[in-house]
């Protein structure tokens, strides 16, 4: 079976793009901003992605387009022994982030409808976490399956399947190229309408003065290394397969130079609007933007809400931004399921359709336990530990199998003889020592934190029952795959470096 194809560099784009930017961006970043100094965390935020976004997402391109494969087999045509680098990355981004991320795609699906009678009220924050969500006190106490999230969640997954079923460029182009440009214009119709409000400039100055004094806080790095991480969906094994459909001549270089600038220009645009309408929000009700900052989730489902409920025309303006999160978070739920697709594919030789119509039905029974009464607590621990120990252990053996296990001299090579802007030995010692060492400093870091004081108040045993094992057990999963014999004849199809003909300078 041929490989599939992105129909045009700009398809290629357009999905690498509708992969990065998400529900992370959104609010995240914003939060985040905030949180770290306002305009003075642009300083950890750019370091790292210069540092560690550009080079590792140049390296995860690379790495797809010259093994031609998706992760599982990028690293088995590196060494076998790796295949199961690529796996654990799919198997828990898919199984991990993909099942909490489509259940808050349908908090906002929910949220969308909601806005149009502000059915929240005058109190957000009660609606959202006694009424919608109805947390229970304990992650142990499931409690019953929330309905409207749960219809929200049928309807994401039949979106996901939708498209993913359609394959590369029916699905997955196509719907990028509708849904980037709509989400552009969204995101633009926002921001210029929250800059409207009274009160939006003392939003936007809280936003760009800088507070340098954070900077001396470590927990700004971390903070600024792992959003970079995240947003660029590093270590999904996303970028790697989306690479793998590439044409032999591509310029990976420039691509994910346009494909890490695209995604933080638009995380900073959308800070605007979202520090206008908390400016706005605490003029009307004359509090200090700091009283009317809450933590990530809250800031969606709780500041907004309360903002939209003040504003002239705020159910439409309600309705647009829900719409947003939703495109914004669609299009990264479809690329991870196509980084696990397209894995299982080069592996077993699957036919597309009905493995994507298999993995639908699965992730919807899985991301059930989302929607329960205990969804958001099981949400926050499993979230916590795969952005932060998954995904940063993957990047560090991902520099180490391809800096020093792979010739990454050979893969450099293969990247400049295609890439308009040309790699040096700069980018060699990033990904060698680097971001190795750095994102070494985050795990450790992280887990000083942990010990000191478990992450979020929660018990030790909901910790790691929930967190840890959600890893270990994906782990397993992984070693078991890796261990099934090839179905397909692509691993023995060399790299495009080794039967390239193009002269090498
Ligand atoms: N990159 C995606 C986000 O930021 C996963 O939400």
């Amino acid at each position: 079976m041929a490989r599939e194809r992105w129909n045009s560099q700009l398809g290629f784009l357009m999905a690498a793009v509708g992969s990065a930017i998400g529900l992370g961006n959104i609010w995240r970043f914003s939060y985040l901003a905030y949180q770290h100094g306002g305009g003075a965390f642009l300083i950890p935020y750019l370091t790292a992605l210069l540092t560690a976004g550009i080079p590792l997402l140049i390296l995860e391109n690379g790495i797809g387009h010259e093994r031609v494969g998706s992760a599982p087999l990028a690293y088995h045509k590196i060494s076998p022994r790796w295949e199961w680098l690529g796996w654990w990355s799919v198997i828990f981004v898919m199984f991990g982030i993909e099942l909490y991320y489509s259940a808050i795609i349908s908090w906002c699906l929910n949220y969308f409808a909601l806005s149009f009678n502000l059915a929240w009220g005058d109190d957000p924050n009660a609606y959202f976490f006694k009424h919608f969500l109805r947390v229970s006190d304990s992650p142990f106490r499931l409690g019953e399956i929330r309905t409207p999230i749960l219809f929200g969640l049928i309807l994401t997954w039949l979106a996901i399947w939708l498209v993913v079923y359609r394959g590369i460029q029916k699905g997955i182009e196509l719907a990028n190229k509708i849904m980037m440009p709509v989400l552009l214009l969204l995101t633009v119709v926002l921001v210029a309408w929250s800059l409207q409000l009274d009160g939006a400039w003392h939003g936007i100055q809280v936003y760009i003065t800088p507070d340098f004094a954070k900077l001396n806080d470590p927990q700004v790095w971390i903070d600024a290394y792992s959003q970079i991480f995240f947003t660029l969906s590093l270590g999904f094994g996303i970028m790697i397969a989306y690479a793998s459909y590439l044409p032999d001549k591509t310029d990976i270089t420039r691509n994910a130079v346009l494909i890490a600038l695209i995604n933080s220009a638009y995380s900073l645009l959308t800070g605007f609007g979202v520090f206008a309408v908390l400016g706005f929000m605490a003029q009307s009700e004359g509090k200090e933007i700091a009283d009317v900052v809450t933590q990530s989730i809250g800031l969606a489902f709780v500041a907004y809400p309360k903002a939209i409920g003040l504003m002239p025309g705020g159910n439409l303006f309600g309705a647009l931004f829900f719409l947003s999160l939703t495109v914004a978070g669609l299009s990264s739920a479809v690329s991870i399921v196509e980084a696990f697709v397209s894995a299982v594919i080069d592996k077993f030789n699957f036919d597309r359709k009905l493995l994507v119509t298999f993995v639908s039905v699965f992730g919807c029974l899985g991301g059930i336990v989302f929607t329960t009464q205990s969804g958001l607590l099981w949400l926050d621990i499993v979230d916590r530990f795969i952005t932060h120990y998954g995904l940063v252990t993957v990047g560090i053996l991902e520099c180490i199998v391809i800096g020093w296990a792979f010739d990454l001299f050979k893969l450099r090579q293969h990247i400049n003889r295609i890439s308009s802007l040309k790699l040096g030995m700069g980018w060699i010692l990033l990904i060698k020592v680097f971001v190795p060492l750095m994102l070494g400093i985050i795990f450790f870091g992280d887990i000083y934190n942990e010990l000191q004081r478990p992450y979020g108040g929660y018990s030790w045993a909901a910790l790691i029952l929930i967190g840890r094992d959600w890893l270990i057990l994906t782990l397993i999963a992984a070693f078991i795959v890796a261990g099934r014999p090839w179905r397909s004849d692509r691993p023995s199809k060399p790299g495009r470096s080794v039967k390239s003909k193009i002269d090498v300078s």
